[in-house]
């Protein structure tokens, strides 16, 4: 499979169906970025600065599991789920098919 489809809800509730590439090794961030959502990204994906979070609301149990820096950013939030992500930790790929996301991070002015 080269293209996925990604479900996202954006800050004001506002849902969206997407079709991502998995052969550009793109993160969920940079493609929700490249799409004009408002995540600042500020560390650049290195999950320091939590503006990428999100809530996986279909498909959390298809992803690979998070890494201890991911996981320990997430610990930090007041707003964590417990199907919280980073979205620069998840790379678009065949298992990310149909997953759903609901932005959370804190990054719209
Ligand atoms: S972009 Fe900063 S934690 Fe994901």
């Amino acid at each position: 499979m080269t293209d996925i489809t990604v479900k996202v809800i954006d800050h004001e509730g506002m849902e969206s169906e997407w079709t991502a590439p998995t052969d550009m090794g793109l993160s969920l961030m940079e493609f929700l970025k490249g799409n004009d959502y408002d995540i600042l990204a500020t560390c650049g994906g290195m999950a320091l600065c939590a503006t990428c979070h999100v809530e996986v609301v279909d498909g959390f149990d298809k992803l690979n599991e998070p890494s201890g820096d991911e996981y320990a950013m997430l610990d930090t939030l007041p707003n964590i789920t417990p199907t919280s992500r980073l979205a620069c930790q998840l790379y678009l790929a065949d298992n990310m098919h149909e997953i759903k996301v609901r932005l959370k991070g804190d990054g719209h002015s």
